[in-house]
């Protein structure tokens, strides 16, 4: 049976998405899930943007070794470079090169010619092929540009050398059978086409990015991008796990394969959940809340009688836990190791002993830590990780008759202890008053929420923020069983995202 190849985007398109910023270290954790789960490329990010993206490849590049590691790079010498720089020391490496290619972008974004762009393509395949054999290009904005001149590019670009050409449907607006047309077009018109793979890219802004990737994929393309949880830029690009999953659970109809292990499939979508602060709608295929839940008592007759009634896919096989074991405060450090092994998370001796010790005091909050507790703890170490200021005590004084009172106190970037107190309008005003007062960037709050991790009175409570400053929109997550430390945590995470990308030159 003939396999397609699973390029996952979530690390650079995924991470495109407004308020989606990884540090290296998430975007690491997630690296390392997306080759258990067996992808064949992973996108690990766009070098040229900055220093901090360009280090994250490299980190990346150099621990993994059997996934394609790819870097993007605009087609200019200067940034094909930086992308050789960051993935040279990976066992298998690439850089995909893109440039528009319809005459919108062309005559309003480039104001080139297509005689320019034709010879740019070509020069800087070739600039790329120079360090490395596996280059693929990218014609952006494919399906709004005139399909000859599409076929005249891809020529030209494996003439250069390309060894993957990748269709992407920039802005979400092909219809499925007009993209599988494009895709019979270049299989027919493109004379030197079978020397390359077939990609496809497409994004959601009509909500037929899968779809449309689907069509491409049994015409004949055999490279799928695609993104956990379809994040993405605006609306997202094709979903990883509805794509693979359509394709094993309909082997019948397009005998195809992939190399995924769909039992992880679960386990990735949780942990882009945990780092990017996106959760997933509870309808959303394959891994929302209600994927396998039935609630109508017909559907529920026929699923006890025999699942295949309604149920075209066992929730086993995208790993989704059957029950979740709980661990409590009599649980040892060995049970705990063992657990968050199963649950996919290889902790470092002294990350271990952190989370551990997290758990600890967890548990002596908490009478039953189930997975879901686990993963919320383990995010927070993970965040913790490359912190500029570290929340290290929070105090608040509040209630019906009193004024909101914060003390906090943070840890600086040079050890230093910074403490400071502020009046707000309520707690949580009062403790974000207090941490401005100390590091001082100014932001605006634009969106926050708490929820429970789990049922009970006892659960761990999640705080997700997003601020604002300078118009780029930054996401922070904080958990503890106090739902104003969360907060605190939150909003910390949410600035040290910030000075992050400020020192990284984002
Ligand atoms: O959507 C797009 O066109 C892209 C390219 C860089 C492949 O993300
Ligand atoms: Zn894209």
């Amino acid at each position: 049976m003939e396999k397609v190849i699973i390029f996952d985007t979530t690390l650079r398109d995924g991470e495109q998405a407004a308020g989606a910023s990884l540090n290296p270290q998430e975007k690491l954790g997630i690296a390392r899930q997306l080759d258990k789960l067996g992808v064949d490329v992973i996108e690990a990010g766009f070098p040229a943007s900055s220093v901090g993206e360009l280090e994250a490849v490299r980190l990346i590049a150099q621990e993994l070794k059997r996934p394609t590691i790819c870097a993007l790079s605009l087609a200019n010498i200067g940034a094909i470079d930086k992308a050789w720089e960051a993935v040279k020391e990976a066992e298998h490496p690439r850089i995909h090169v893109f440039l528009s290619a319809s005459d919108i972008h062309l005559a309003h974004q480039l104001k080139k010619s297509r005689d320019e762009i034709l010879k740019m393509s070509q020069e800087m395949v070739a600039r790329a092929k120079s360090y490395l054999n596996d280059v693929e290009f990218s014609p952006m904005d494919a399906s709004r540009a005139d399909p000859a001149y599409i076929y005249q590019i891809l020529e030209a670009v494996i003439n250069a050398g390309a060894t993957t050409v990748n269709i992407p449907d920039t802005v979400g607006y092909a219809t499925p059978q007009e993209f599988g047309g494009l895709i019979q077009g270049i299989l027919d018109n493109v004379p030197n086409v079978r020397k390359a793979v077939i990609s496809v890219h497409c994004h959601n802004d009509l909500g037929l990015a899968v779809a449309n990737s689907l069509e491409a994929i049994r015409v004949g393309a055999r490279q799928v991008e695609c993104t956990i949880n379809g994040i993405g830029e605006r609306a997202g690009n094709a979903s990883l796990e509805e794509i693979v999953m359509a394709l094993k659970t309909r082997q019948d109809f397009f005998n195809l394969t992939t190399s995924i292990d769909t039992t992880q499939i679960y386990r990735a979508s949780r942990l882009v959940s945990e780092l990017t602060g996106f959760s997933i709608q509870p309808n959303k295929a394959i891994i929302g809340a209600n994927a396998f839940r039935h609630q109508s008592g017909i559907h529920q007759d026929g699923v006890l009688k025999k699942s295949i009634t309604y149920e075209i896919m066992d929730p086993k096989s995208v790993g989704i836990p059957s029950s979740t074991l709980v661990l409590s405060k009599v649980s040892g450090r060995h049970a705990f190791k063992e657990r968050l092994s199963e649950l996919g998370y290889i902790l470092s001796e002294e990350d271990l002993n952190h989370a551990f010790q997290g758990f600890k005091e967890l548990a002596d909050k908490k009478k039953e830590i189930t997975d879901r507790d686990i993963e919320s703890l383990i995010a927070e170490e993970l965040r913790t990780i490359t912190e500029v200021y570290h929340l290290d005590h929070v105090e608040v004084s509040c209630g019906d008759h009193s004024i909101p009172t914060a003390t906090v106190r943070l840890i600086g970037p040079d050890g230093q202890n910074l403490a400071d107190a502020a009046l707000g309008t309520g707690p949580v005003d009062a403790v974000y008053k207090a941490i401005n007062r100390i590091v001082g960037i100014p932001n605006k709050l634009t969106e926050f929420t708490v929820k429970s991790v789990t049922e009970g009175i006892d659960a761990i409570g999640e705080v997700l923020i997003r601020i604002e400053s300078k118009g780029v929109t930054y996401t922070g997550r904080g958990a503890a069983t106090d739902v104003i430390v969360a907060s605190a945590k939150a909003y910390m995470n949410a600035l040290n995202r910030l000075l992050a990308a400020k020192k990284g030159g984002k």
